[in-house]
């Protein structure tokens, strides 16, 4: 593996600075991560001597462990920030706790944060790169890598393959930065759910199809996503009831039979069994969805080491 200075100090805050050559490139690289992390022995000393902070001030479970893991694969050492038991939860500001964790000498922030922008502000703060774990509902950039990552690893190019991506649109970060990554990839992405959860302009920003009636969405799909409906996001009572929901878009047997046979099955987690997905499809065959987390460790390793120039 090589490495190459184009990524060199460079920050991840959403793939639109990413053009589809580059996205290839940490492809290529997070193949040759996964390789490492299917050893008996999967630690390798190549960023010996960094350090690593992971900045969560948002819950998280597959995030945060799979950079704290990456970093610890590639030999770097981590410092874990709990905003609960951290001088924030006494109202110490953003910029404050950046000075303060970046006079300990880390070379790199991995960030997520409620709010849209707060990579930047970290990364501005502290003049090291970032790389966004999900900031509101803006973006999630290494999701999305790993997502396009696991599509590749299955079906090869993704030029004209079909993606429908169903659920709570409005309020995913998920799918905002998975739609620049596959279009920019040439992927033909539908969008679907309810009207209420679906912003207007979806087709003009992200050049994606736009469907409310899940049954046509799901026609003839190489690639099946599932969204979480984020409940603890939605103040607006914009669907009726979550048995309404379920019943026009959840992903069972019933409605996949009309995507194509062997349609990748994905959800980015956490999920609602029941609500957005059935385990009758979450855990099938077709489901990738643990693969997926286990992707997630070795795209954030590639990230890691391209950013920060790591050794081979
Ligand atoms: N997919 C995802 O971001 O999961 P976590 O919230 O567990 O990190």
């Amino acid at each position: 593996m090589t490495n190459t200075p184009q990524f060199l100090g460079r920050s991840v805050f959403d793939l639109d600075d990413y053009s589809a050559a580059e996205i290839m490139y940490i492809l290529e690289a997070a193949k040759g991560m996964k390789e490492i992390n299917l050893r008996e022995y999967k630690k390798i000393p190549t960023l010996r001597g960094k350090t690593i902070c992971t900045l969560f001030i948002e819950n998280s479970t597959r995030t945060r462990m799979s950079f704290e893991l990456a970093a610890s694969r590639l030999s770097a050492d981590v410092v874990s920030f709990q905003a609960n038991i951290s001088a924030l939860s006494k109202g110490e500001s953003l910029q404050d706790t950046v000075y303060t964790l970046d006079a300990m000498g880390i070379d790199l922030y991995c960030i997520r944060h409620s709010s849209p922008g707060s990579p930047q502000l970290v990364h501005k703060y502290s003049g090291k790169p970032v790389i966004n774990g999900g900031d509101g509902r803006h973006a999630h950039p290494t999701q999305a890598l790993l997502d396009i990552f696991s599509i590749w690893e299955k079906l090869g190019d993704i030029r004209g393959l079909k993606i429908t991506i169903v659920g709570d649109i409005l309020n995913s970060r998920v799918v905002r930065s998975n739609l620049i990554g596959m279009r920019k990839l040439g992927a033909e992405v539908t969008v679907c759910g309810p009207r209420t959860l679906m912003p207007s302009y979806m087709e003009e920003v992200y050049g994606c199809k736009v469907q409310y009636d899940l049954q046509t969405a799901l026609q003839d799909a190489d690639v099946v996503m599932g969204l979480r409906m984020q409940l603890e996001r939605q103040t607006e009572g914009l669907f009726p009831s979550l048995e309404e929901y379920t019943k026009h878009y959840v992903l069972s047997k019933h409605t996949i039979r009309y995507a194509k046979k062997d349609a990748l099955i994905m959800h980015p987690g956490p999920m609602n069994r029941g609500i957005e997905i059935l385990p009758e499809i979450a855990d099938s065959q077709q489901s990738i969805i643990v693969e997926q987390v286990a992707n997630g460790v070795a795209v954030r390793m590639a990230l890691m080491f391209l950013i920060l120039g790591g050794k081979v």
